[in-house]
């Protein structure tokens, strides 16, 4: 059974996909920052992993994740902080993790991006232009890398329950995606290794999450 290293784990995805991965008996180490969110680790059954994007380089990251054979980038400024904070998170952020995960020897790298269809046809603000900019550049970074990379790029994340529905391909209109869906997807492209170097668009839809990633598998 693979051992997986989220970052973001005390995130809204990334604690949802360490409680369907624990559940369903994968090992989950989750990198957290605060020291409160330890718990809420341990509650979704992952041993939670202390430590800032902002303050680990790739040798420390890479002694983290040794032993772990996936990593989910999940980790997101989510604005706070200016551009300076997305650049340092969403942008070196993942180059840190990609560094890393190379340097302990973890090919599969799953990285959740954002569809670029975000907020088109709206007054989006600078800093959300920056995201936008950065979660691309992270995107070409990754693909670039020689690691056997998937990014999932979600649509409009809503918490609300997840249907276990989705509709994902390789480009698909722009829409809605339970956070919960994200997950289900993630967890099942961890089960099909098959899913790889390839970046998939993903909403709410109407074909169940294991068909719509075995899809992608056959594609
Ligand atoms: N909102 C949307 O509609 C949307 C759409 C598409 C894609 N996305 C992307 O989807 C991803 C996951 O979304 P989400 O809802 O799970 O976001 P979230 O709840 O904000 O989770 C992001 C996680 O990243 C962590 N993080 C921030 N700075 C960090 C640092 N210095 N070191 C380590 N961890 C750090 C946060 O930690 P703290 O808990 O300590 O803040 C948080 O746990 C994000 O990358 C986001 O950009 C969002």
């Amino acid at each position: 059974m693979s051992t997986v290293f989220i970052i973001g784990g005390a995130g809204k995805v990334g604690r949802r996909l360490a409680r369907i991965l624990t559940e369903k008996g994968l090992a989950v180490h989750a990198l957290h920052r605060q020291p409160e969110q330890a718990q809420l680790i341990r509650l979704q059954g992952a041993k939670p992993v202390s430590g800032s994007l902002t303050e680990l380089d790739a040798a420390a990251l890479a002694t983290m994740m040794r032993g772990c054979d996936v990593v989910v980038f999940s980790a997101g400024a989510g604005g706070k902080g200016g551009p300076e904070m997305t650049n340092a998170i969403d942008g070196e952020g993942l180059k840190t993790a990609a560094e890393a995960a190379a340097l302990a020897g973890i090919s599969r790298f799953l990285l959740v991006s954002a569809f670029p269809e975000a907020s088109r046809n709206e007054s989006t603000s600078a800093s959300f232009e920056n995201y936008m900019r950065v979660k691309k550049q992270a995107e070409v970074m990754l693909a670039a890398s020689s690691l056997d990379w998937v990014i999932l790029r979600p649509g409009l994340l809503l918490d609300d329950k997840g249907s276990g529905y989705v509709r994902a391909g390789l480009a698909i209109p722009y829409g809605e995606v339970t956070r919960d869906n994200v997950a289900a997807t993630l967890a099942e492209i961890i089960a099909q290794p098959r899913v790889s170097r390839v970046i998939i668009e993903l909403t709410d839809g109407e074909v169940p999450v294991r068909k719509a990633v075995q899809q992608m598998a056959e594609s």
